[in-house]
This record gives C-alpha cells, sequence and structure tokens, in this order.
C-alpha cells in the first residue's frame, strides 16, 4: 500500500510537471506572437545585420505612428541629429551643391524609390546604392523610422501630405 501510495504520489508529480511544461510552452508562443505583433506595429530593434526589406514587405507595412506635430516635431530631431540635412538640405530640397545626387525630400513627385509609407521607411532603414546611407545601424528604434517619415511627408505641398 505504502509503494503504491508512493507510486501515485510520483505519478501525479509527473502529470504535474508535463502540465508545468506545457504551461510554460504556451507562456513561450503567447510571449513570441506579442513581440511578433509589437514588431509588426513598428516597435521592433533594428540592427546593421537586419537584412533588407523586399520592395513588397515595405509596401504591405503600415505606419504605427499617427501624424500628430509631436511625431513629426521627433522625426525632425532626428533628421538633424543624423546628418540628413548634410546631404538633403535643412529644408530638405537638396539646393546647392550640398550634394550633388540627394533628393528633393520635399518634391515626391520625382523620387525614384516609392512615396508609400512603408517604402519611405524602407529608404531610410535600408539605403540606396553608395550614396544613400542605410540608417538601421544608427536609428535602431523602428518607431524613431516611423517619426522621420512623418517629418519627411510634412515636407511635402499640402495636398500630397496624410491626413492627420
Ligand atoms: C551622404 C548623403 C546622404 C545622407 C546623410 C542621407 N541621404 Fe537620403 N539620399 C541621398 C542620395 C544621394 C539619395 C538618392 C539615392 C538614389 O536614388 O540612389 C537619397 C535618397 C533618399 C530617399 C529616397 C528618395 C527617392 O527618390 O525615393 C529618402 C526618402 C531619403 N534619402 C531620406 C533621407 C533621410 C531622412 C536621411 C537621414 C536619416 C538621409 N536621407 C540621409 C543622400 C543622403
Amino acid at each position: 500500500m505504502w509503494i503504491l501510495n508512493g507510486f501515485g504520489h510520483e505519478r501525479s508529480g509527473a502529470g504535474m510537471s508535463v502540465a508545468r511544461i506545457g504551461l510554460a510552452i504556451i507562456v513561450a508562443v503567447v510571449a513570441a506572437q506579442s513581440l511578433q505583433t509589437a514588431q509588426a506595429q513598428g516597435s521592433g530593434t533594428l540592427s546593421a545585420q537586419s537584412p533588407a526589406l523586399t520592395g513588397e514587405q515595405a509596401l504591405a507595412l503600415k505606419n504605427p505612428a499617427p501624424f500628430t506635430p509631436e511625431s513629426r516635431a521627433a522625426g525632425r530631431t532626428l533628421y538633424f541629429s543624423n546628418g540628413c540635412a548634410n546631404c538633403h538640405g535643412a529644408d530638405g530640397k537638396a539646393l546647392g551643391d550640398i550634394f550633388a545626387d540627394a533628393t528633393d525630400l520635399t518634391n515626391p513627385r520625382f523620387w525614384i524609390h516609392g512615396t508609400e509609407p512603408g517604402q519611405i521607411f524602407k529608404s531610410l532603414r535600408d539605403g540606396w546604392g553608395a550614396s544613400m546611407p542605410p540608417f538601421k545601424g544608427t536609428i535602431t528604434k523602428e518607431a524613431d523610422l516611423w517619426n522621420l517619415v512623418n517629418y519627411i511627408e510634412s515636407l511635402w505641398p499640402a495636398d500630397r501630405q496624410p491626413k492627420p
């Protein structure tokens, strides 16, 4: 009887740990999913090693940062602290001899890499060719890149700007 009882305890003990493992797996899966959701919502973290987005991935992205004065002001600060003005000019027009072939950011009609929010995000994140540097290694919070997207859109003619 004692031995059987002992067995009984053993078995229920084993049952408990299976349940615990199951619970741990569920917790891990839920945590991974919420991390993915966080990244999809633009609060992920980037590094210089982050693989470049494909054009399709970029187009599918939605800007999670509302087009608010706060977001645009945060983007403006990033524009100047990350040297964008050195090539694109303080006003974004890339006039004069600042940097010969830098894009006029105020005139989306002449852009060549796309003006959808996700396409702008990709331009900043992954860069283009030898002259537009990738910023994923320096502006590592996706949320900051989205604020920068909002700031750039605020340089556009009023009828092209997103509705707040
Ligand atoms: C070293 C100079 C340099 C710096 C610094 C730089 N850019 Fe650029 N940028 C360029 C050049 C040159 C191009 C055009 C590249 C091309 O079309 O191949 C470009 C292209 C772009 C484009 C794509 C425009 C299009 O035609 O679709 C955007 C958007 C942009 N830059 C924004 C920025 C922002 C924002 C920053 C700062 C975070 C920045 N750039 C920093 C030189 C620079």
